[in-house]
Order: structure tokens, then sequence, then C-alpha cells
């Protein structure tokens, strides 16, 4: 097995997270590995936010404010981005382009994500993507300083992996269910194709 399919074997996502963190310096080695990545015309059409400590809360007290939630509501809100020690804020900046609509710079966006997540996972890090509902949410947006023609597209939320969670290989999927072979000829063409054969040379070709 090659280090690349062992790592997409045993890859999964971190909801159980504790409290250590890669440094700023080691995730910047890992981003720039994992920004090569499929990006039509090179737009870079991503930016990313880190956010460590209190500044966890400034993003809590936006989730609660655009929840609109009070008591224990408020509090459980405010509290989640307690949940990793990191949390990486993922920003589609596509702008308008003659050839690259906007999916395709979005697409790009989050193969970098993937990447991302890929090379934390062989680091010995755990992560997962979270978004929510309220991404748009002026309060949320606010906090994480999202600018007008800008889109936030979650949170990688990072940590070391609890010692408890689910871990190893799992099992291969299906693809077939997904898979599907084109055909050269539709049997309607190829019946056009037999009956030109059978018809002959067209005359005077
Ligand atoms: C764009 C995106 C947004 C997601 N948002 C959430 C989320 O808000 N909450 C959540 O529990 N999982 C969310 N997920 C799913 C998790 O990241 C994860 O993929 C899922 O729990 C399955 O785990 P696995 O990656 O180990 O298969 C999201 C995934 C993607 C790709």
């Amino acid at each position: 097995m090659t280090a690349l399919a062992g790592l997409l074997r045993t890859r999964r996502s971190g909801g159980r997270i504790t409290d250590a963190a890669p440094s700023d310096a080691e995730l910047g080695d890992l981003l720039a590995l994992a920004m090569n990545a499929p990006d039509h015309a090179a737009l870079r059409p991503w930016r990313l936010v880190l956010l460590r400590g209190a500044a966890r809360d400034r993003l809590g007290a936006a989730l609660a404010a655009a929840q609109g939630a009070t008591g224990p509501e408020r509090d459980r809100a405010a509290a989640k981005p307690r949940r990793a020690p990191l949390l990486v804020g993922i920003v589609l900046r596509a702008r308008p382009h003659p050839k690259v609509p906007e999916w395709e710079q979005l697409a790009a966006a989050t193969a970098v994500v993937t990447h991302l997540g890929l090379l934390l996972h062989e680091a010995g890090w755990s992560s997962i993507w979270r978004t929510g509902p309220l991404l748009d949410a002026p309060p949320v947006r606010a906090a994480m300083d999202v600018a007008a023609g800008e889109r936030l597209l979650g949170w990688l939320y990072v940590g070391r992996p609890d010692p408890g969670a689910p871990r190893g290989d799992r099992p291969p999927a299906d693809p077939r269910p997904h898979l599907t072979v084109l055909a050269a000829e539709t049997a309607e063409t190829a019946e056009t194709t037999e009956a030109a054969e059978a018809a002959g040379p067209v005359p005077g070709w």
C-alpha cells in the first residue's frame, strides 16, 4: 500500500479533539503543500483565518448573537469554538473571471481544505470541517473579518486526536454505484453507422 493509500484508509474527521494544536509555523508548512491543489487559472480564490485562545470566544459571542440565544442556550452556542484549540476559518474570495465561474473557484478552495486535512492527519493531528446555519449571519461575518464579496465556508477544527476516539482502517467503500462507463456510441448512432456501412461508400467520395 502506498503512503497516500494508507492515509486515505485511515482518515476520519475528529469529533473529539484534545487541547494540543500545531504551531503557526507547522501549519504554514502544511498549508504550503496543501496549496498544490487543482486551481483553474491559478486564482488562489481563498484565504484562511486562524483562531486560537480567546479569539475563539470572539467567534463564540458572534455565534450566540447570531442565534439570538439566551441563558444556557447562549452559553452552548458561545462555547462551540472551544471544541478545539485551533480553528482554521475558510474564506472563499471568488472574483469574476471570464473562464472560471464561481463554482470552479469554490472547488479549488475545497481542494486545498481536503489536502490540508490529509496533511494534518499524516502529521498526527485531527481535524473536522464544521459549518452550521450561521455562516452568513452578519455578526459571524464581522467576527471573522469576512469582507463584502467573500464567503465563509466554515472552519477546520484542529487538535490532537482524543486517545479514545475511533481510529484505524475503515472498510473500503464500494465505488460501483458511483461509476459508469460511457460507450463510444449511443445505440442510435451505432445503428446509423451500421446502416451507412451496409450501404457502402457514398458515390463520388
Ligand atoms: C463543507 C462541509 C461542512 C460540514 N459541516 C459540518 C458541521 O457543521 N457539523 C458536523 O458535525 N459535520 C460537518 N461536516 C462533516 C464532517 O466534517 C465529517 O466529514 C463527517 O462528520 C463525517 O466524518 P468523516 O469525515 O470521518 O467521514 C461537514 C463536512 C463538509 C465537507
